[in-house]
């Protein structure tokens, strides 16, 4: 750890001993409130007794900024908009990072403030511009440590299509699909729908780099499917069409293991959707995140300890195959001949203090307190060299 800056006025740094932790949210993608509410659980949790913890927030169109370090502010809530970081709300002045430092000045009201030296970035960060490499590689640059995945992996757990070529390669299964170029669907669609008269129905269509089932479509008759390819394309360019997978849907949570060890593997958990209470047809946005007793996380899973056994392997071999590093969720689907066939894998899994991810480890003996240390503990005892 390095002291504060000199020049300027500079933000107090109350315990000298403690690591410095910025945790950063909000983003530039369809997931910037869930992102917000993520931080309003880890800031409500994490340890303050180890951690000096700077809330920094990322606006809709990419500034930084120091905010409130107030979780009930960021919590998600129904009787309000959904909450949004902006540099004159919440925001106490923009943030700007020399390059190379590992350091942050805040610009705010009253000029420059020095916050120095950080130990260790939290990114608590959904979708695009924030689980996809790029953060990652930003703060790679600037030689700072953070939690999670790295740029590789964290780009292609980000993207569904590249994904599948890497559990492929892994000898993991996942659904039939067809990948829907942005130029080949311009230059012909009759071709890419001709591709997708191999696949069965249901079928599922998606942008190939989103999250929160934001943009997907379950499609039931041909006639559909191009009003579906353009609704995803509307929120990526680049689309999946996957065939429909009959199973049950069991989420995995990975945590990678200290030094050379195995990863870690949480007991697999399941989401049980329930229609009479308003679920929708498959885990659509409004199941996930509004209709609150449509759908239950059930944790252990109600399968058998084979089915647990093939789950929790393949969850762990999936973690590798990526590259994953810190934490993973990686989900499936579980047939009725006991297939584990991959969904997707989110390298930045929901992490509220209701979301699967942090549930499973809880059922699992590891507390939500406990597992945002032992992930900040990971980025520490890492290596900063990219080819670590
Ligand atoms: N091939 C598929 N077969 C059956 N259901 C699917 C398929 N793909 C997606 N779904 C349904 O859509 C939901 C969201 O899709 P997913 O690929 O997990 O996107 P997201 O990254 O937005 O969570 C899944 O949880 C599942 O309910
Ligand atoms: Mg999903």
């Amino acid at each position: 750890m390095t002291d504060l800056q000199e020049t300027g006025p500079s933000v107090p740094r109350p315990d000298k001993s403690k690591v410095r932790v910025a945790v950063v949210f909000g983003g530039r993608s369809g997931e910037h409130t869930i992102s917000c509410a993520t931080a309003a659980g880890v800031l409500s949790a994490i340890d303050r007794d180890r951690y000096e913890v700077l809330p920094v927030g990322i606006t809709p169109e990419g500034r930084w900024v120091l905010v409130e370090d107030d979780p009930a502010a960021l919590e998600l809530s129904d009787s309000r908009p959904p909450v949004q970081i902006t540099t004159d709300g919440l925001g106490q002045g923009a943030l700007s990072a020399p390059l190379g430092g590992g350091e942050l000045t805040v610009l705010g009201p009253t000029g420059p403030r020095v916050l120095g030296q950080i130990d260790v970035v939290l990114p608590l960060l959904h979708g695009p511009y924030g689980e996809d490499g790029t953060i990652q590689g930003m703060l790679e640059m600037m030689g700072v440590s953070y939690v999670g995945c790295g740029v590789l992996a964290s780009a292609a757990g980000m993207d569904k299509q590249v994904t599948k070529v890497l559990l492929g390669a892994a000898g993991i299964a996942t659904a039939p699909h067809v990948v829907v170029g942005p130029h080949a669907w311009k230059r012909d669609p009759e071709v890419i729908l001709d591709a997708c008269r191999s696949l069965s129905y249901p079928l599922f269509v998606k942008p190939a780099r989103a999250g929160s089932s934001l943009g997907i479509s379950k499609v039931e008759r041909p006639e559909d499917l191009p009003g579906a390819i353009e609704a995803a394309r509307a929120i990526d360019p680049k689309v999946l069409v996957e065939s429909g997978i009959v199973g049950r849907e069991v989420e995995v949570a990975v945590l990678e293991g200290r030094g050379d060890d195995a990863p870690r593997v949480a007991e697999p958990g399941e989401i049980a959707m329930d229609a009479s209470h308003g679920a929708g047809e498959f885990y659509d946005f409004e199941t996930k995140y509004l209709a609150h007793d449509a759908v239950a996380m059930v944790c252990p899973a109600r399968i058998g300890p084979e089915e647990r056994a093939l789950i929790m392997d393949t969850a762990a071999r999936a973690f590798e195959a990526v590259g994953c590093e810190g934490l993973a969720r990686v989900d499936f689907f579980l047939t009725e001949a006991g297939e584990a066939v991959v969904n997707e894998i989110n390298t930045m899994p929901g992490f509220t203090p209701f979301s699967m991810y942090p549930y499973m480890w809880q059922v699992s003996g590891l507390g939500y307190t406990d597992l945002v240390s032992e992930l900040i503990e990971l980025a520490l005892v890492r290596s900063t060299d990219v080819n670590r």
